[in-house]
């Protein structure tokens, strides 16, 4: 998922539709000119795409089919290991590609039958309430170009990786597609900014970096932590919070390093019943009430 509040590389466009993408120094591949055309490359193909239409095809390198296949390796045991029960159902029902790169409507097409849930291509930023707006019509907005392969374990924005096996593999469960519905209703119900900030924050806490409690272990759900090989090793020794609305949607973060706050529900259930229940009845009386409590 890639909106607004989660910028990194925001990009550029010019009179001619070419896309440039403004990466930061810190960024791995910043001094990798090869890698940045192949981003401009990919930006100016999503944002040629049409509403409705099918989604550009990215056509992988082999060296980019290679990151895929590494990062999907170094995640196989370490789903297994740290993942919530229900992602790995999802995961299991999806059944992606883990050898090369899979293109979005091919995701899309195996989400049909699951969910229903359809990618649609972003250039980079997507605006926070189209971003989560576009949700409760099941679109969800990805991101195709891939992570530097200097440094395949944590990248400091969503790539393709992310966008397909974090959310891919939640996306084709119906218990995680109907808080991702919930939270696309809650962001068009709400009016003011700082109202639809507050339901942002409760979705980066919760469907990103959100964990749970499974068995007597801490289990990560979010697919922020659940794309990274870097990051699910690490989220047991964060700060773990109780799963507090108030405390979620005031919260700030910092989306470039590992997350050293996270929220822990009871069970996969409790978060469905708190936060489920929170998008599917908030407005901005109730959120504003909500932030004076803070
Ligand atoms: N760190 C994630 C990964 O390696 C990608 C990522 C960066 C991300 N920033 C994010 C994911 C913000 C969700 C939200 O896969
Ligand atoms: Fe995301």
């Amino acid at each position: 998922m890639f909106d607004e509040g989660q910028c990194f590389a925001p990009i550029v466009e010019d009179a001619h539709g070419n896309v440039s993408v403004q990466l930061g120094s810190e960024h791995p591949g910043f001094a990798d000119a090869e890698y940045r055309s192949r981003r401009d490359r990919l930006a100016s193909l999503a944002s040629s795409w049409e509403p409705g239409g099918p989604c550009p095809i990215a056509d992988y390198t082999a060296e980019e089919d290679e990151v895929w296949r590494v990062v999907c390796e170094a995640l196989e045991t370490r789903h297994r290991a740290y993942a919530s029960g229900v992602f790995l159902e999802g995961k299991e029902m999806l059944h992606l590609p883990v050898d090369r790169v899979p293109q979005l409507d091919e995701v899309s097409d195996l989400l049909a039958p699951l969910t229903g849930f359809r990618y649609q291509p972003a250039a980079g930023l997507v605006p926070l309430r189209e971003f989560y707006g576009a949700l409760a019509d099941k679109h969800f907005w990805g991101t195709q170009y891939i992570r530097h392969h200097s440094v395949p374990l944590y990248t400091p924005e969503p790539d393709v990786l992310h966008e397909v096996v974090g959310h891919g593999n939640t996306l084709a469960h119906p218990r995680y597609a109907a808080l991702y519905e919930s939270a696309g209703r809650a962001a068009r119900r709400v009016e003011s900014e700082e109202a639809l900030e507050f339901v942002s924050k409760v979705f980066w806490f919760t469907l990103e970096f959100g964990v749970h409690h499974e068995g007597g272990e801490l289990r990560a759900y979010g697919a922020g932590i659940l794309s990274s090989p870097g990051e699910i090793e690490e989220f047991r020794g964060m700060e773990i919070r109780p799963l507090d609305l108030i405390d979620m949607g005031t919260h700030d973060y910092d989306i470039t390093k590992y997350q050293d706050v996270l929220y822990a529900g009871d069970s996969f259930a409790h978060v469905e019943d708190v936060v489920g229940a929170f998008w599917d009845s908030c407005d901005d009386d109730s959120i504003g009430k909500l932030k004076e409590t803070a």
